[in-house]
């Protein structure tokens, strides 16, 4: 049974034919680069483009929020209101992303099945119905504040373009449950990181209860994080040690 560690047909690299990688080598020498500069002329153009004043996005203007919210974001001061609004924009859109995700690791996880100490299907569908169940709180949340969750911030356009490379992984038919995996661990990090921040930003709103199911979040993205580290350690020594069917490989 092949795995993806078996060699095969890879012609990458430039060992694959020496005669050729002295021509290569001898032409980088002969030839240089097409432009002048080094890197630096790279460097000024980005900052160039990045002075000007232009964001990936804007936030709704404050005025749409209603006015039990102006009460409830009243203890946050000057911009923390519509910082908050555009960190849970950006949790909204990452969670929903995540759910995604997880679904495409669950249709991995029953064509090709599990490998040793990887993940079993209740776990994983336990997983998704957290995501899930984080969308819909932080949904909720941002309608308590009287705003429009459907309206996409900054932050959540920045995330949906950070998390294209685990969406493509995910979907790729090439791709078994343990590559999958990989691209979760990702997405878990990210997940942890962001929860603490918007704990701390909601702090400042003075509702213990929110506090509590930001919290109760927070921890369900620990286990997400030590599970899918596990997985993902069992999935490299298994292979590591040769059994390709614990890739979750199709029999063939
Ligand atoms: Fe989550
Ligand atoms: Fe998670």
């Amino acid at each position: 049974m092949k795995t993806e560690t078996t060699a095969g047909m890879n012609r990458t690299g430039m060992d694959m034919s020496p005669i050729d990688a002295k021509e290569v080598v001898a032409g980088a020498t002969v030839m240089p680069p097409s432009s002048a500069g080094d890197e630096s002329a790279i460097a000024n153009l980005l900052a160039h483009y990045a002075r000007r004043d232009e964001r990936v996005g804007t936030m709704p203007p404050p005025g749409t929020l209603k006015g039990a919210v102006k009460a409830a974001v009243q203890a946050l001061k000057g911009e923390a209101p519509l910082v908050l609004l555009d960190k849970l924009g950006e949790r909204l859109a990452f969670e929903r992303a995540g759910s995604r995700l997880w679904k495409g690791v669950l249709a991995k996880l029953d064509a090709l099945g599990s490998f040793e100490g990887g993940p079993t299907r209740e776990e994983v569908e336990r997983i998704y119905q957290d995501e899930a169940a984080h969308f819909l709180l932080v949904a909720t949340m941002i309608r308590r504040l009287g705003a429009d969750p459907t309206a996409e911030t900054p932050l959540a356009d920045v995330h949906g373009v950070a998390s294209c490379g685990l969406i493509q992984v995910v979907t790729d038919p090439r791709t078994n449950l343990a590559d999958a995996l990989e691209a979760m661990l990702v997405a878990e990090l990210t997940d942890n990181d962001a929860w603490d921040v918007l704990i701390e930003l909601v702090q400042g709103l003075g509702d213990a209860q929110i506090v509590a199911q930001f919290q109760e979040a927070r921890a369900a993205e620990a286990r997400h994080l030590s599970l899918v580290r596990a997985w993902v350690k069992a999935s490299v020594l298994a292979r590591a040690h040769g059994d390709g069917r614990s890739m979750g490989m199709p029999a063939s």
